[in-house]
């Protein structure tokens, strides 16, 4: 049973080929797309393509809750969370990579819990990365020589669209990068005591600065990115060790009213 589950875009596939695919039907329904089971450098991972197979779920769309549902009910304890950013400061440059450390939700209308009742949870969102995997990702990727940033604050909007200026102006104010999809996923998969970790990209400076993101250039230095998570996540997972000393399967034990 594979221990390990990654949630990212099609790049993924570039590391490693899958063996078996699994369809499975959740409380939730189904998740974005069969769960692709395969090895990465002999160690066994389950992989989701977040947005679908063929693209098809924009950011407000994906089946969150069922993609979480899915990787534990197969076994997987910890989840790496593959996303492209677009960056609101100079320092965090397109091509960079960062292990966020901080989320700000301005999503507006996703599906946020699996406690909606009669059963009720109030996680503790204090740190929501797993330290544990947060601490491998960042040594390996400067082993790596990759450029990378060991912390940012996330912005999560709610998309389709992108932001205005003003609205890029600010968030500028209190957040390193902004994306669609890090919630609810973050939050789910702590609610299901799973470790969580997010490895951004950056793919464009967002509209605070002169020329407006298109989305076209995001998908062309997206293309350009994957060559190197592809070769972080060949050299960070072997080292994820198989028992947790991190405490991320403890959030639920306080969390119950
Ligand atoms: N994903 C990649 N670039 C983005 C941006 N500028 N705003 C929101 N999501 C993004």
């Amino acid at each position: 049973m594979p221990k390990i589950g990654i949630i990212g875009g099609s790049g993924v596939y570039g590391v490693f080929e899958p063996k078996e695919t699994v369809k499975v039907h959740t409380p939730y329904g189904r998740p974005s797309a069969p769960v692709e089971i395969g090895e990465i450098e002999g160690v066994e991972v389950a992989f989701i393509p977040r947005h679908g197979k063929y693209h098809e779920f924009p950011p407000h769309e994906v089946p969150y809750r069922a993609n979480i549902w899915a990787l534990k009910e197969l076994g997987v304890e910890r989840v790496i969370g593959i996303n492209a950013v677009g960056s609101l400061k100079e320092e965090y440059k397109p091509g960079d990579i960062v292990i966020i450390d901080q989320f700000i939700d301005f999503t507006k209308k996703r599906e946020y819990t699996f406690y909606n009742g009669p059963r009720v949870a109030h996680i503790s969102m204090a740190d929501p990365f797993c330290p544990e995997l947060r601490r491998i990702f960042i040594e390996t990727a400067k082993e790596l020589n990759l450029p990378v940033h060991e912390k940012g604050t996330y912005i999560c909007i709610e998309g389709p669209r992108f932001s205005t200026r003003a609205e890029s102006r600010m968030f500028r104010q209190f957040a390193d990068v902004i994306g669609m999809t890090l919630v609810p996923e973050v939050n789910l998969a702590r609610e299901l005591g799973m470790c969580y970790v997010n490895i951004s990209t950056v793919t464009d400076y967002d509209v605070w600065a002169e020329k407006p993101v298109d989305a076209q250039e995001v998908i062309r230095v997206m293309k350009e990115n994957e060559e190197k998570v592809q070769r972080l996540l060949r050299k960070a997972i072997p080292k994820i060790p198989e028992e947790r000393k991190c405490g991320c399967a403890d959030v639920l034990k306080t969390a119950f009213v």
